[in-house]
């Protein structure tokens, strides 16, 4: 049985893997800014700093898996970009540079980090404010996403999704992670009900865009499903599983993309 870190594990999708992990009798250290083994606030450098070294206190120093679900949705809101930045982009790439030792320390470890079909459904996303993110730079990313008005959250969301695919890509092949033996991979949702869909249907101009978007299977997806997508990629079974960008999303992404290989 392994120890695994989850963050975003208060409720939706963190919270099914959580509940998960444990009928499988693992071990689970659970981040969020409530409820949670660790309470901390993920927007903030001290928050990420507190939560990254209070995890592998708790841990032993050791993890067997990790899995990066904390995450804020494309809502209206002043403050919303920035959150959206801090918290979907450096809440992993901070996190995940700070227990990348402790993964390598167990045998075979696994990471699956949140994306979302945003990154391949979603038009000119700004590649400026993807590589700004990349880079850490959240008030460069900012600046350009001020330029977009009330379209910045959602440009914001995709960009911070399409930067966390990039980043697992390019890092799940290196030293650092495929030679310590991490495997290391992004799972890309499609709209699954979860609190943070339900806040986006609440407003109805959002709700009618969310129903009219292309889903083959028709419907949304549910957190238990999604659960167990991230536990078999935990699992031994994913053990050949390196740098892949994993959709569950009704289709959506093969209906945008058919033409592409
Ligand atoms: P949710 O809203 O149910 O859960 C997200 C969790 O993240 C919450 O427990 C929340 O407290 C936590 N969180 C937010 N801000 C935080 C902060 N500053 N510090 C610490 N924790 C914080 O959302 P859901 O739907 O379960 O989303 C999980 C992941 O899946 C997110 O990364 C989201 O972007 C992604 N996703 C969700 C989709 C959906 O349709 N629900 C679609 C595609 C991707």
């Amino acid at each position: 049985m392994g120890t695994y870190a989850v963050t975003g594990s208060a409720s939706g999708m963190g919270a099914a893997v959580v509940e998960r992990l444990l009928a499988d009798g693992h071990r689970v250290v659970g981040v969020d800014v409530k409820q949670a083994d660790v309470t901390a606030d993920l927007s903030t450098p001290a928050g990420r700093r507190a939560a990254s070294a209070a995890v592998l206190e708790l841990a032993g120093g050791v993890l067997d898996g990790a899995v990066l679900a904390a995450g804020l949705g494309p809502a209206p809101g002043r403050d919303r970009a920035r959150l959206i930045a801090e918290v979907n982009v450096l809440g992993v790439v901070e996190l995940l540079d700070a227990w990348r030792p402790a993964l390598a320390k167990a045998d075979r470890a696994k990471v699956v980090v949140f994306s979302s079909n945003s990154t391949t459904t979603v038009p000119m996303v700004p590649r400026r404010v993807v590589r700004a993110l990349l880079e850490g730079d959240v008030e460069r990313a900012l600046g350009t996403l001020r330029l977009l008005g009330r379209a910045a959250p959602t440009f914001a969301y995709a960009a911070s999704k399409v930067a966390v695919s990039h980043w697992v890509r390019r890092q799940a092949v290196t030293r650092e992670w495929a030679g310590a033996g991490i495997r290391l991979n992004a799972l890309a949702p499609g709209a699954i009900m979860t609190p943070l869909l339900e806040q986006q249907l609440a407003t109805p101009a959002e709700a009618r865009r969310i129903r009219a978007f292309p889903v083959p299977i028709g419907g949304f997806g549910d957190a238990g499903q999604l659960a167990a997508w991230v536990v078999f990629m935990l699992s031994d079974a994913a053990d050949f599983l390196c740098g892949s960008v994993v959709f569950v999303d009704g289709g959506s992404d093969a209906w945008f993309r058919a033409t592409d290989w």
